[in-house]
């Protein structure tokens, strides 16, 4: 059975104040209405991850990710953070390969498949984040395009570890522009990449890898969204800042 999953990144945004009012609401709705089916994951800036560690405590559902950790294990890298530290705050998962990530800080292929192995390495959760560009999406190239990203970075993993790792199918010109990708071109590359790990991996654990959506995911689009059989859950920018917007695209799923 397939995890659904509903991560929220906050990317570099909010107070200590904000991200303790948000954080509390989310938990207070998980325990007050007793979720289970739909994991939250909240990826907040770094220096919120302890603290809204903290607050989460052990509320049935609700998990802590990293927006990003080093590809290195430690050592002089300096205003890095590894996924060792990570781990010993009691961090769940970490987003890797973040399309802001790749573009803002030139992050390659290689490096990102250096982190995802180091977040297993340490028992973090990769959430592996792909996706194209308006240019490949136009010249219709986008299907090899991403696949080839998962290929690069994640294919040199063993079964076993390639079975741990979240996928986030992110098309680029969905990210914070509110045009969403349709369901419809969200499923057909959802499935698309679930067949491509089965060649590589074999159809069962192709069937049990979440593969989320990410782009202007919304509580307005969230539940067609979340309705087609390949899209596993969302992970979600602006919509995850309020509340009320996340805790409605939960509730919708
Ligand atoms: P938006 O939901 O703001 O488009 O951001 C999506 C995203 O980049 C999540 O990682």
């Amino acid at each position: 059975m397939r995890k659904k999953i509903i991560a929220g990144n906050w990317k570099m945004n909010l107070t200590f104040d904000e991200g303790q009012k948000l954080t509390s609401e989310i938990v207070n709705m998980y325990k007050d209405e007793k979720i289970k089916d739909v994991i939250a994951v909240l990826n907040p800036p770094f220096p919120h991850l302890f603290p809204v560690k903290k607050l989460v405590g052990d509320t049935p559902g609700i998990f802590v990710g990293a927006q990003n950790c080093s590809d290195k294990e430690s050592g002089a890298f300096t205003g890095e953070v590894s996924a060792k530290i990570l781990a010993s705050f009691g961090v769940n998962y970490v987003i890797i390969g973040h399309s802001e990530r790749r573009e803002y800080f030139k992050e390659s292929n290689e490096m990102l498949a250096e982190k995802v192995k180091a977040a297993l390495a340490n028992g973090l959760t990769p959430i592996f984040c792909c996706g194209e560009s308006l240019d490949i999406r136009n010249a219709g190239t986008h299907e090899p395009n991403v696949k080839f990203q998962l290929t690069d970075s994640l294919f040199n993993l063993s079964a076993s570890d390639f079975a741990k790792v979240v996928i986030a199918y992110e098309p680029i010109w969905a990210i914070g522009t509110g045009k969403t990708a349709t369901s419809d071109e969200a499923q057909e590359m959802h499935l698309a990449l679930r067949r491509h790990i089965a060649t590589k991996y074999g159809k069962d654990i192709a069937n049990n890898i979440s593969i989320l959506y990410g782009g202007s995911m919304n509580a307005g689009n969230a539940a067609d969204l979340l309705s087609k059989p390949d899209v596993d859950g969302g992970l979600i920018g602006g919509a995850s800042l309020k509340s009320r917007d996340f805790l409605e695209i939960i509730k919708s799923y």
